[in-house]
């Protein structure tokens, strides 16, 4: 039997989902909401570049949750927390590209989401790429050692070729430098310091302190990038870096470092994907780059890769996610989630 399915918004990352779940042999497309009004009424295909799938998108969330569904796809810009957790509650999974324990979210959100789900008898999780996948990889290469000091992790890219670049605005980019953005950084980017708690799980590393740190880089010139403009002098660039200590030794480090195009001031080198270091005995790096298909390259929207290995990580996951027991779930909790072959 079909595992049911309600995508909730069609946007970047929520399109690929849609069509991940359509090319999932276990999964089944019953529900779509949509928070944009010109899209209520539409068809779910038509809105993700497909033919017509005969479901049509809703604003209606109280028809939608009376939909007899096992799991919601969660992929909205922001959380709505009231909204998560009366999905939970209703006795549907709940499968996010925003997500990874709460822990950044404080004790209060945490434990209401945590309660919904026990109420509803069902689980919630979270992955992407980064936050999520990749992070996972990481922790898994150090399998191949006696035993490690460090994991260092880096996801490095220029992001002037991301459809969904406006989702650095609330970030300060193309804003004056000011240390604000520093503090709305540590706190926008929460479910990012999470992964520190799921490798620690997985690899048991017993972390006593996780730090952030900010630098920002600047354009000096005029720039703009589907539409959003960085004007000379605005932050156009961010590394961040969140570390996780046991004592005084750093054990976990995770790292991003976005630039919008060349001739940031300071330019930062881009190394184009993730680089992952098992600092152990032996060393273990790792690179992984995603390159376009041949059909991404045909459909003339290559750069929409990135939106499906964000979307893919969660809808490969619905099955072990709808399997597990009721609360938040973590890859340190899931058994290994496993993709299909998928011959043409
Ligand atoms: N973990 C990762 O690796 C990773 C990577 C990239 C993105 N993400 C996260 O994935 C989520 C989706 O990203 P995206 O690029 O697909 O986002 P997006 O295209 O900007 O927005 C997704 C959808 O959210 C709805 N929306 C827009 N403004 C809203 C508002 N003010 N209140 C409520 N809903 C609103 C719209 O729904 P309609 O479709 O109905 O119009 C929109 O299509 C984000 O939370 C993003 O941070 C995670």
């Amino acid at each position: 039997m079909s595992i049911r399915v309600i995508q909730w918004t069609t946007g970047h990352v929520g399109r690929e989902a849609v069509k991940g779940i359509l090319r999932h042999p276990e999964l089944e497309l019953v529900g779509c909401y949509a928070w944009s009004d010109s899209k209520i009424g539409q068809d779910v295909g038509t809105l993700c570049g497909l033919a017509p799938v005969g479901i049509s998108a809703s604003g209606d969330i109280d028809a939608l949750l009376a939909i007899d569904a096992d799991c919601v796809c969660y992929m909205p810009t922001f959380p709505d927390i009231d909204e998560v957790e009366r999905i939970l509650a209703s006795g549907k999974n709940v499968v996010s590209s925003y997500f990874i324990n709460a822990r950044s979210w404080g004790n209060d959100v945490q434990s209401r989401l945590q309660k919904a789900a026990e109420t509803g008898n069902v689980s919630l999780f979270g992955s992407g790429i980064f936050p999520g996948f990749a992070n996972f990889v990481a922790a898994i290469m150090a399998q191949a050692s006696y035993g490690f000091k460090k994991i260092r992790f880096l996801e490095s890219v220029d992001l002037s070729h991301y459809e969904a670049f406006a989702n650095y605005a609330n970030l300060g980019w193309g804003q004056t430098p000011s240390d604000q953005w520093r503090d709305t950084s540590e706190q926008v980017l929460g479910t990012y310091s999470e992964c520190i708690d799921v490798i620690a799980s997985l690899l048991n590393v017993p972390v006593s302190g996780i730090r952030f740190e900010y630098e920002h880089a600047t354009t000096p010139n005029d720039r703009e990038f589907f539409g959003f403009p960085l004007p000379a002098g605005s932050i156009a660039g961010q590394k961040c870096r969140w570390i996780g200590s046991v004592g005084n030794n750093d054990v976990i480090e995770l790292e991003v470092v976005w630039n919008a195009g060349k001739g940031l001031e300071p330019e930062w080198p881009v190394r184009h994907g993730y680089t992952m270091e098992i600092d152990g005995d032996p060393q273990i790096h790792t690179r992984v780059k995603f390159i376009p298909s041949e059909s991404q390259m045909q459909g003339g929207r290559p750069a929409d890769l990135a939106n499906v290995v964000t979307a893919m990580p969660v809808i490969n996951a619905i099955p072990a996610v709808c399997a597990a027991a009721a609360g938040i779930q973590t890859y340190a909790d899931l058994p290994l989630i496993k993709p299909y072959y998928t011959p043409d």
